[in-house]
């Protein structure tokens, strides 16, 4: 579901993680494998402050897994633990809570300097709408919890999941509202399905889709549209007219004409749009390190 934030959700919502976070002792961030920064919201760095963090990208399925390989080594040169998921199909789920034990080592030796057992691993999961934050609590819990809908500021009474012997997560995510301020950004998030798509140009959005895969991915993108020739994009003006040719050619390919044998460019970017959803354009990366 995706939802309008405005200031008050996000004021409220934001208050709400910070009131959740003093209980736990993990903060797990979920973003999309393919977006693996428009899915961010720099505020998690404020609200998890000074908790230890573990940085999941999901939909690895949906990546390109050279890029996702690129982007945790750029992490981890950052300083942050990253670790890979498939919450559809459970890959990476089972050492999870490993990874999470392991940045609790610190807090658990000072408990038990001081003579106390340290409890399990609290964690919470946060992150922007669609990046599979339930997929993965219902995963880690190994049944379906009642999801409460990606609205800012609808509560539920929590509780706790027991994820194995060492870890206990939260069974409400906090949700982070997406930030585009950057159209770029908004690109991303459109395109993968995390902002509503009437929130710009739906032809803009099909436009980046070429314009990246023709720069990333020429292969898939002539096997799926059966193109013999592709043009080279060189950054300058002329790349506009290069990439609405295309358009037009896999417009005339699919069938997408009007009346008086225009290109129908809504339905060329719909089928764009709807191939790189599903996949037909294969694990495509949008953004790189
Ligand atoms: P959210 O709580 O963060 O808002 O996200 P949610 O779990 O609802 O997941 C959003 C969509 O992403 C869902 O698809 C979900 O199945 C899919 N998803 C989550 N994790 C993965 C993953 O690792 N790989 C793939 N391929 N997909 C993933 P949907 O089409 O919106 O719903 P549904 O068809 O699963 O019901």
């Amino acid at each position: 579901m995706t939802i309008q934030w405005y200031p008050g959700h996000m004021a409220k919502a934001k208050r709400q993680m910070v009131e959740k976070i003093k209980q736990i002792d993990v903060v797990i961030e979920l973003v999309d494998s393919r977006i693996p920064l428009a899915s961010r919201n720099p505020l998690v760095e404020e609200i998890a402050s000074g908790k230890p963090r573990l940085l999941i990208m999901n939909k690895i399925d949906m990546a390109d897994r050279q890029a996702t390989q690129q982007w945790k080594h750029f992490f981890e040169t950052e300083g942050v633990t990253v670790h890979l998921v498939n919450s559809q199909t459970g890959q990476g789920v089972s050492t999870l809570p490993d990874a999470v034990h392991k940045l609790t080592a610190a807090r658990r030796k000072k408990l038990e300097d001081r003579g106390f057992r340290p409890h399990a691993d609290r964690a919470l999961i946060l992150g922007i709408p669609n990046v599979g934050k339930s997929t993965l609590i219902n995963r880690l819990a190994g049944k379906k919890i009642a999801k409460i809908g990606d609205r800012p500021g609808v509560t539920k009474a929590q509780q706790w999941i027991k994820v194995g012997s060492t870890m206990e997560l939260l069974d409400t995510p906090g949700i982070l509202w997406p930030k585009f301020d950057d159209p770029q950004v908004g690109l991303c998030l459109a395109a993968t399905g995390a902002i509503k798509e009437e929130l710009l140009d739906f032809q803009e959005i099909a436009f980046f889709l070429l314009k990246t895969t023709l720069h990333h991915y020429r292969q898939s993108l002539a096997d799926r549209y059966n193109l013999d020739s592709l043009p080279e994009l060189t950054g300058t003006g002329e790349d506009q007219d290069k990439l609405v040719q295309l358009f037009d050619e896999i417009g005339k390919k699919r069938g997408c004409l009007m009346s008086g044998g225009y290109i129908d460019y809504d339905r060329v970017s719909e089928i764009i749009i709807r191939d790189y959803r599903s996949q037909k354009l294969g694990p495509l990366t949008l953004e790189w390190p």
